[in-house]
């Protein structure tokens, strides 16, 4: 990976000198200006992954140079430098998007921890990016979000899967993780793409209905059977059909769907002619069918039929650090929505998410996501932002590295939390610039995560 450019942009020619000597020991290839304009030509010039900036310029102040960034829409990350007598610009730098800011005198290992944070949501973001082009090409315009191992091995399944255009395809997986989207993007790949997908909900419909559903009805079939009707499998001749929630049909649906695979044939409900159609059935499930095979709930010649070419979606505490990518992605998502700004999860956040298993998988990942971007202000997730179904499993997962509710079982991550900011605080006698460098995080988190707990200014 090529090195991070950071460009620096201060007057001061040894705060230039020494903000570089450090940072290239970090290993960042550092850039300088020492104007408003020197800066803005760097900026087109080399698109830097990250700014510092100070306040006082020669020709104009930090927040013009961040307005015009903006026009030039520059969206990588700015760190302000503030001297105490200019904290309100940054603050007001901050309102305008720049990332942090840190005071002067500048105490290195604070900036360092500021520009991690920063680059880690810029990799984040980038990587989003890079996934997204990539299954552009592959995908067309279905994002399913995922760099691990396992969901690698899955998108291979799908293009094969997709290219061989009429197998029956069976896609297990517990609920939430996908499936759907991912018979969605088969069908979308396939030759059959211009045809009709039909899906059905096969838990969501009574036994009679869903018959005349998939295969129509004549003209006075039954009560309610006022005109002919065309089921689905005629609709979708030529295309798919997607049965979800296969493992809840009934024994008799299940004969005539064996039919329909057998023959390529039906006759609508109280039709007498058989009808032939050329359709790719896909079924879903979150039901171990083998097991009802076993059981004998499930008709094994048809089980046989469908699970042609399997494929199964992996749970979502299975995909590692996918569970970040996918978290930052709907952070987007909402942030667009809900017209929030949020940059990313704090590191907290981000522990409890890869340690938590996620028994709703994506679609509960995604809630929480939405509720956190919907309910709060700020720029970071917290934890005590986010409310998980079911805390208690946590524990179940191997190789935590330390128990996340501190051993006490009975404490919430906001009382974990309060406490941390509390103990940081009398540390430091309610110097809260103090507190929130102990903590790692700006003054602004610290008072945001004060007034939202509840925590007074100074000594009781
Ligand atoms: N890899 C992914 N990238 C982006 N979004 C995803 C991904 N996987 C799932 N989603 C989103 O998560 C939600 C749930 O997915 P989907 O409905 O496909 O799951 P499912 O397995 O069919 O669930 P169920 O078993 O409840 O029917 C949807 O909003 C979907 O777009
Ligand atoms: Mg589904």
């Amino acid at each position: 990976m090529r090195p991070e450019t950071i460009l620096v942009v201060d007057d001061e020619k040894l705060i230039r000198w020494s903000l570089k000597q450090n940072l290239q020991k970090e290993s960042f290839n550092v850039l300088e200006a020492e104007t408003v304009q020197a800066a803005l030509d760097r900026v087109s010039e080399f698109e830097p992954d990250l700014i510092i900036l100070d306040q006082r310029l020669p020709d104009g102040t930090g927040i013009e140079f961040i307005q015009k960034l903006r026009e030039m829409s520059f969206d990588n990350p700015v760190v302000m430098l503030s001297a105490i007598d200019t904290s309100n610009i940054a603050v007001q730098a901050m309102k305008l998007g720049a990332f942090d800011y840190i005071a002067k005198p500048i105490n290195f290992e604070e900036l360092k921890i500021v520009i991690e944070k920063a680059m880690e949501s810029i990799r984040l973001k980038r990587q989003i990016v890079l996934l997204r082009n990539e299954q552009k090409k592959q995908f067309g315009n279905f994002t399913i979000i995922g760099d691990s191992p396992v969901m690698k091995k899955l998108f291979n399944m799908i293009s094969k899967i997709a290219a061989s255009d009429s197998s029956t395809v069976l896609v297990t997986g517990e609920s939430g993780v996908g499936k759907e989207l991912v018979v969605r993007t088969i069908h979308t790949l396939s030759e059959r793409k211009d045809k009709c997908f039909m899906a059905v909900n096969c838990a969501s419909l009574t036994e009679t209905l869903i018959e005349s559903e998939l295969f129509g009805h004549q003209k006075g079939a039954f009560t309610d059977a006022k005109n002919l009707k065309k089921g689905m499998f005629e609709l979708a001749d030529g295309g798919a059909i997607f049965l979800d929630e296969i493992g809840d049909i009934s024994s008799s649906l299940q004969v005539k769907l064996l039919r329909v695979l057998d023959q390529k044939s039906f006759k609508r409900v109280g039709g007498t002619s058989e009808i032939s159609v050329d359709v790719r059935i896909i079924t879903a499930t979150n039901q171990p069918l083998e097991k009802k095979v076993d059981e004998g709930k499930f008709r094994a010649d048809l089980f046989y039929r469908l699970n042609v070419v399997h494929l199964h979606v992996p749970p979502l505490r299975e995909r590692g650090n996918d569970i970040l990518l996918l978290a930052q992605y709907f952070l987007q998502e909402f942030n667009n929505v809900f017209r929030k700004n949020f940059k990313g999860l704090s590191g907290e956040t981000k522990e409890l998410f890869l340690r938590y298993d996620w028994p709703g998988n994506v679609r509960e990942l995604r809630n929480v996501i939405e509720r956190a971007v919907l309910l709060d202000e700020g720029d970071y997730i917290f934890s005590h932002d986010v409310e998980l179904g079911h805390l208690n499993t946590l524990s179940k997962k191997e190789n935590a590295a330390y128990p996340i509710t501190n051993n006490n079982k009975s404490l919430t991550f906001s009382q974990i939390e309060r406490n941390a900011v509390l103990d940081a605080l009398t540390k430091t006698n309610f110097n809260q610039s103090q507190a929130a460098k102990l903590l790692q995080i700006s003054r602004d988190q610290l008072r945001y995560k004060m007034k939202k707990l509840g925590i007074q200014s100074s000594k009781q």
